[in-house]
């Protein structure tokens, strides 16, 4: 199976009713969170086209819908932020997937981020600092 665009490519109103919940729910969440709280606050200051940018997503992730055409990736290369804060964004999205979707979505859901998180990491923290922490630069 793919990693991404899992599904079958059709969704019931019921399902993306339930994506677009588990996305603001992952907000509420992450903006009362006091790593990603800043950082969200900082970048983001048109929620309602951000949060349905961000569901055409998850529908294209969970329901392999195609209605994402960005590039995920290169939003957060240009933000500031240190690893510590891939661990917040987990935590919230999971607990988000769990709490909003059926629970296959949410598996389907959970593996994606985790994946995803961990190659966001892999591809703006490229090294090891002198702390041995992952580091933008060598
Ligand atoms: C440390 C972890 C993360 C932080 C702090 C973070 C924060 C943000 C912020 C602030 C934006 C808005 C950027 C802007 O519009 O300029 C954004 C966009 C977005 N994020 Fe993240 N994010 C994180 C991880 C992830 C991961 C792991 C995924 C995917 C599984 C993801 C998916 C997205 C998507 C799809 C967008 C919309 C991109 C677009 O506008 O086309 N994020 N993120």
């Amino acid at each position: 199976m793919a990693l991404i665009e899992a599904g079958s490519g059709c969704t019931t109103p019921g399902q993306e009713a339930a994506i677009e919940r588990m996305v603001r729910l992952f907000y509420e969440r992450g903006l009362r969170d006091d790593v990603l709280g800043p950082i969200f606050r900082a970048a983001i200051h048109d929620w309602e086209p951000h949060i349905a940018i961000v569901a055409d997503f998850w529908s294209g992730a969970v329901h392999g819908t195609g209605r994402y055409r960005g590039n995920a990736f290169a939003p957060h290369a240009r933000l500031d932020f240190g690893p510590e804060a891939f661990e917040r964004w987990l935590a919230a999205f999971e607990s988000a997937a769990r709490d909003a979707l059926a629970a296959p979505d949410a598996d389907v859901a959970i593996r994606v981020a985790r994946h995803m998180a961990q190659s966001f990491r892999a591809g703006i923290f490229p090294f090891t600092g002198k702390d041995g922490r992952p580091s933008r630069t060598p």
